[in-house]
């Protein structure tokens, strides 16, 4: 009969057998209902002592009460296991996760140069007391040339190579000098500005030459300006960009129509003392125009040249950056080339 002494033993070992094999817990589940749920084969037994004559219930009963214990316990000692085996899991891919693993696939966005070094340069010019000034990149023939003291007819006109436009009397600005116009219209006297931005020349490509480049544009006017506010700010520039403080300068006679007198203003080389490649083995680098600006440049903008002077200087922000980064090709700024521009 089902309620006799060997059945209980072959149900015992049925559960026993069975829950050895489990490996997850809803097949553990699925055991707990079959056996010990309460339409489960233990309680099918137990209903079926009810049936039984007194004597074999004495006998029965406890064995009944026996295997319902014991393979509780086996379902509780299963259940832990399982519990134990997945949170050992869970602790060694924890262990094992590498949170210094480099994913390839995944590229990291950086500063381009020109935001890097310009970012550089504006908080040099800012800690001197400068403000940023900002023009258009599409010109008039008045702010790019006449007001600077470069008439039509004059031949200065043919340094710059200049993008003229369909509309008349519109380019494509050729330096920053503009800007000074336009700063000293609008702000009046004593100024102090840094203009970074793009300037644009009609001209053949090569490895140090672009149709597109950065300039910056210093201008100070003030009563009492001389030659030396502008050698000592042009030095105190180049040393902070340079990161060199022992970087010295040295001056040029150079033309441009609207600073007189205008010099080139030179710097030591940042790499060497006697010579090297950057500096083409002669200790200096040309760097940057700059002059006192012209009278006539102040009276066209409203100053009167006999009260206010002032200097101006401008340079070319590649050439800086090609000179401190070692940079072979102007024509690398404009390019899309990740290997380059992933490095600042
Ligand atoms: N604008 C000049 C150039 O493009 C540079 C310059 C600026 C020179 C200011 C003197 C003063 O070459």
């Amino acid at each position: 009969m089902a309620t006799s002494k060997e059945y209980i033993k072959t149900i015992q070992k049925k559960f026993n057998d069975s829950l050895k094999k489990i490996k997850t817990e809803s097949e553990l589940e699925q055991a707990r209902v079959t056996f010990l749920g309460r339409n489960g084969e233990i309680a099918q037994l137990m209903a079926q002592l009810k049936t039984l004559p007194v004597e074999e219930k004495k006998v029965i009963g406890p064995l009944l009460n026996k295997l319902k214990i014991r393979s509780q316990n086996v379902y509780e000692n299963k259940q832990k296991e399982l519990h134990d085996a997945i949170l050992d899991r869970k602790i060694q891919q924890q262990k094992l996760f590498d949170v210094t693993a480099y994913k390839y696939e995944t590229t990291r966005g950086s500063i381009h140069v020109y935001t890097h070094l310009i970012e550089k340069l504006e908080d040099v010019f800012i800690s001197m007391g400068y403000d940023i000034a900002d023009g258009p990149e599409i010109e008039t023939d008045y702010y790019n040339f006449s007001a600077l003291n470069i008439p039509p007819d004059h031949p200065a006109r043919d340094i710059q190579d200049t993008f003229w436009l369909y509309q008349p009397n519109r380019l494509l600005r050729t330096h920053t000098s503009p800007v000074q116009i336009r700063t000293m219209e609008t702000k009046g006297v004593p100024l102090a500005i840094f203009a970074p931005g793009r300037v644009y020349r009609n001209e053949e490509t090569d490895a140090s030459h672009d149709f597109l480049f950065m300039q910056a544009e210093g201008l100070l006017i003030d009563k009492n300006i001389s030659m030396g506010n502008l050698l000592a700010t042009a030095r105190t520039f180049l040393q902070a960009i340079f990161e060199k403080d022992d970087l010295s300068i040295r001056v040029r006679p150079g033309y441009f129509p609207f600073v007189e007198p205008g010099v080139e203003i030179d710097a030591s080389c940042p790499f060497c003392s006697h010579g090297c490649s950057t500096c083409k083995q002669t200790g200096w680098i040309e760097l940057m125009g700059s002059g006192l600006v012209h009278p006539n440049v102040l009276k066209t903008s409203g100053i009167d040249p006999t009260i206010y002077s002032g200097f101006a200087f401008g340079f070319g922000i590649e050439r800086i950056a090609m000179i401190k980064y070692d940079i072979n090709d102007i024509r690398l700024f404009h390019s899309s080339k990740l290997s380059f521009l992933d490095q600042f």
